[in-house]
């Protein structure tokens, strides 16, 4: 098995040809080429286009038909091997579309990723879509194609092994570039967040921040924490205060060309716990499992600034990732603690384990303070109670302003991140009263907890645009699926860099 790094997952090289799938599969290098076309539900004679362009490449569609019942429901594939000789073509997978919608696509491209996954060379055929479906089906492509990668006695290695290549045939170029720079930065997001605790802290984390950095020419700042004790940021210094690896908050900053103080300025913060314990209010067994992903939030604002230059996004992005170790220790913090936050907002802590909105409240103070963000957005794996209330495919979204929650939701709309728009209930403030601090970091018995932590937030964000992702129902995958695979998703990933990239 290859060592892979983990900053670069691996991902077919993708080609957009402009030929014709009869020359394409003719002038192949390949003569073991797998060859994806997309089946329509209703009409199981096919569109004319398949029909003719399978003809035209020497398929018999008819006795293909009479020998085969290819399944059109979006995710199913078929497998039809092909005799030696005619051309490059050894397999055709045919993979149902069902009715053509963006959902269908984004299934049919996953399909045709596992079903290629082995594969060296694939061609593809664009189904009958507009550029929203054709991105769909290659985000879907890739991310079905991609196996978790696996720590082996030779170092990391790939969970799936292909394909080498893949060449599109009658898709836009640069729509399939871009669906292919999102899906991979999904990817790097998912790397993150499945790299182990034992691996990685929030020093490791830094290091993967630098190196990105110098990859995509990014500035970057680390503070350690000696400087975040220095300056104040007492929610970063508590939690992390029981790890054996310290915090650290890095700061990421992308700008276009030509940039100025009047490009408009986006800052995304994350969550990132690189475990989760609970802290001293420890957590049960089989909740604490699978808290190594709760660093996601700060992975997926990694991945989105390491493909800001790729995809051209034309505003100035900075991402911040809020890192610590929640752990259990003699220099852990206590419930009953007050802590005093970035900018000097006393909180005093309920509960240990409600420790997410802590350090993102340090990350959007200063944010606020020193960033002048035209725009706030935070992304975590920050409440049971989101997943309670929506499960694993979608998330809460709160803001303080309704053309970004708009324009976010319709971004997880054409990315298949759905994400719903939940309410900043004020009267639910009052259960967050102290009477030893300025508030308490968590509500007590009026449920909605989502919402609580997520009024919290609010109060560090001074009058800025802000909204905020609660990810962690779809942060984290229990199934191996379509686009899904065990563990980190990096949802929002591609949401983001779709709407960075529609902003001016
Ligand atoms: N990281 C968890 C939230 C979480 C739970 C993420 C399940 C993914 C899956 C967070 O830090 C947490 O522990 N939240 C507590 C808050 C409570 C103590 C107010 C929760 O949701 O139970
Ligand atoms: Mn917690
Ligand atoms: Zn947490």
């Amino acid at each position: 098995m290859p060592v892979e790094d983990l900053l670069s997952p691996s991902v077919a090289t993708w080609t957009a040809g402009d030929a014709p799938l009869t020359d394409v599969l003719a002038d192949h290098e390949s003569d073991d080429v797998a060859l994806v076309v997309g089946v329509r539900g209703g009409d199981a004679a096919w569109e004319p286009r398949v029909r003719a362009t399978l003809t035209d490449v020497g398929f018999d569609v008819d006795e293909l038909l009479e020998t085969h019942e290819p399944a059109t429901k979006p995710g199913a594939s078929t497998l039809v091997r092909l005799p030696r000789g005619r051309h490059a073509a050894r397999v055709l997978v045919l993979v149902g579309v069902g009715d053509g919608t963006a959902d269908d696509l984004r299934a049919a491209g996953a399909a045709a990723g596992r079903a290629t996954r082995d594969r060296d060379a694939v061609v593809v055929l664009g189904p009958a879509a507009d550029e929203g479906g054709h991105a769909a089906f290659v985000e879907g492509q890739v991310l079905g194609a991609w196996a978790p990668t696996r720590l082996t006695g030779d170092g990391w290695a790939p969970g799936a092994q292909g394909p080498r290549e893949v060449v599109t045939v009658d898709m836009e170029a640069d729509v399939v570039e871009r669906a292919v720079r999102r899906s991979r930065a999904a990817l790097v997001a998912r790397n993150l967040a499945n790299t182990p605790a034992n691996i990685k802290n929030p020093a490791w984390m830094a290091r993967q921040a630098r190196t990105v950095a110098r990859r995509s020419g990014l500035q970057v700042e680390v503070l350690d924490e000696k400087a975040l004790a220095r300056d104040g940021f007492g929610g970063l210094m508590a939690v992390g205060g029981g790890s054996a690896t310290p915090p650290r908050l890095v700061r990421l900053s992308w700008a276009p060309d030509g940039a100025d103080d009047d490009t408009p300025h986006v800052v995304l913060a994350g969550k990132g716990i690189t475990f989760d314990s609970g802290g001293l209010q420890v957590k049960p067994p089989e909740a604490m499992t699978a808290m190594k992903t709760d660093m996601s939030g700060s992975a997926i604002v990694l991945a989105v600034l390491d493909a800001c230059r790729d995809l051209e996004v034309p505003v100035r992005v900075t991402g911040l990732l809020a890192l610590a170790e929640n752990m259990v220790s003699a220099t852990a913090y206590r419930p009953g603690d007050v802590i005093t936050h970035f900018g000097g907002r006393t909180t005093e802590v309920s509960n240990t384990d409600a420790e997410g909105r802590l350090v993102l409240a340090d990350a959007l103070a200063w944010a606020d303070a020193r960033l002048d963000p035209d725009v706030l957005v935070d992304i975590a794996t920050l409440t049971g109670a989101a997943r309670v209330a929506l499960a694993r495919t979608m998330a809460p979204i709160y803001a303080t302003d309704d053309q970004v929650a708009e324009a976010l939701r319709s971004a997880g709309e054409t990315t298949g991140e759905r994400v719903w728009p939940f309410p900043l209930v004020d009267t639910y403030r009052r259960a967050m009263k102290s009477d030893v601090a300025d508030m308490n970091h968590m509500a007590t018995s009026v449920g909605g907890g989502s919402i609580t932590a997520a009024l919290f937030l609010r109060e560090f964000v001074g009058d800025r645009r802000w909204a905020h992702l609660d990810i962690a129902g779809p942060g984290r995958s229990d199934v191996d699926s379509g686009i899904l695979s065990k563990g980190g998703t990096g949802f929002g990933t591609r949401l983001l860099l779709r709407w960075l990239e529609g902003l001016t």
